[in-house]
């Protein structure tokens, strides 16, 4: 596959006026996704936030890493499919909700943090990232958290929230004056570290719900649009977690066990869509949605294999959400187009370093040295 169709995601025997139309419209929508965070970070503001800067933030707090994701920096990488109930495309147009339907899906496992070789921890938020690549060419591209709400409102929240919990050297922790200092200037993140710190922590990548997060809007053949947000919820039955594991124990254990369970079998997970009603927070990822609205369970996803990242795999996708079908809209959240415009800094910077082995080869080694 030629450069240009890795950085386009295009399928390689897209050629010529195809891959132009394709380039163009990944250029209007990183355009657009780079103006909205210029007005939402007041890009033209001397000092204000920009994408740069906020990719400088994990740089500054994490330490440089080459070749990595400057966050979600550990990572394994899986394929598999995802098979339509039909019950979606009442509310989406988007060819992979169509009954019957099957799309094939490349992803990627990963754990929050810019460290690519930290040991894994049950409670490190654990993120899955998926491509569905429909039959006309467009992409469906998504990235969900194992939380039940986002830490923070906004980009400019985030920048201080990566500074705040920045461990001391000294102690290991966070300096528990700045972070009393953050949460105080952000009562919505108080409340949502609540939520987070008081979520079932499961057993692993396996058993483990996904959350978008922030809302989008699925619009229908006949343009009506409704609120989502959506998860995907596991077949697996949830297992505690394990606790902390033993000195000398596999340090990449969350991800071992993925790939030892998806060399057994395959894995599943419903995609549960959640509809709002007027008035639910569609700008406001800290705020849970009210329990009782309607959910629709849209189709499976099947995960039928792992492999560690690789030239050509998953290491050089970016999961970019605002790369949505026909059918998929962004909502007036502000996290999105900031992500959008951080996650393009973020790959433009690492798709031109040298890259270093993963981590994760989905084979344990026990006490190997890191
Ligand atoms: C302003 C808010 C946010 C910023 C600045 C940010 C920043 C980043 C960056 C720089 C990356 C690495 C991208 C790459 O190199 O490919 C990343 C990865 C990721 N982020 Fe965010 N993030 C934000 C909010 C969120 C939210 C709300 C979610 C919700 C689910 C999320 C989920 C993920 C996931 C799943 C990945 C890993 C994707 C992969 O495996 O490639 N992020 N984030």
């Amino acid at each position: 596959m030629s450069l240009l169709n890795d950085l386009t995601g295009a399928p390689p025997g897209l050629t010529g006026r195809a891959l132009l139309s394709r380039l163009a419209a990944i250029g209007a929508v990183l355009a657009g996704a780079a103006g909205t965070f210029a007005y939402a970070g007041g890009w033209l503001s001397p000092g204000a936030l920009t994408p740069a800067r906020v990719v400088d933030r994990f740089e500054e707090v994490n330490g440089p890493h080459p070749g990595f994701r400057r966050n979600h920096a550990k990572g394994l990488c899986v394929v598999g499919s995802f098979a339509a109930s039909g019950a979606g495309a009442r509310l989406s147009r988007a060819g992979v909700f169509a009954d019957g339907r099957v799309t094939p899906v490349e992803g990627r496992v990963a754990l929050a943090g810019g460290q690519p070789y930290a040991a894994d921890a049950g409670t490190t938020v654990r993120s899955l990232a998926l491509r569905f690549r429909l039959p006309d060419g467009e992409e469906w591209r998504t990235g969900m958290n194992d939380i039940p709400v986002f830490p923070v409102r906004t980009p400019e929240a985030l920048t201080e929230q990566l500074l705040a919990a920045r461990p001391d050297p000294a102690t290991g922790q966070p300096d528990p004056g700045r972070l009393h200092a953050f949460f105080a200037a952000h009562p919505e993140s108080a409340a949502a570290a609540a939520l987070i710190k008081a979520r079932a922590i499961t057993s692993g990548f396996a058993d483990s719900t996904y959350w978008s997060l922030n809302a989008f809007r699925f619009v229908a053949s006949d343009g009506r649009a409704t609120p989502v947000r959506f998860a995907y919820l596991p077949d697996r039955p949830a297992a505690p977690e394990h606790g902390a594991p033993e000195a000398g124990a596999d340090k990449n254990f969350l991800f071992d066990d993925l790939a030892a369970a998806l060399r057994r079998d395959t894995l599943r997970w419903h995609l549960v869509v959640t509809l709002g009603w007027p008035g639910d927070p569609t700008d406001d990822a800290t705020k849970p949605w009210p329990a009782d609205r309607e959910t629709v369970d849209a189709g499976t996803l099947t995960l039928t294999g792992a492999a560690p990242e690789a030239a050509g795999n998953c290491r050089d996708i970016n999961f970019d959400p605002l790369v949505l079908p026909d059918g998929i809209a962004p909502s007036d959240d502000p996290l999105l187009s900031a992500r959008s415009a951080a996650y393009s800094q973020s790959f433009t910077r690492r798709a031109g370093e040298e890259k270093s082995p993963s981590a994760v080869t989905g084979t344990p080694h026990h006490g190997a040295a890191l």
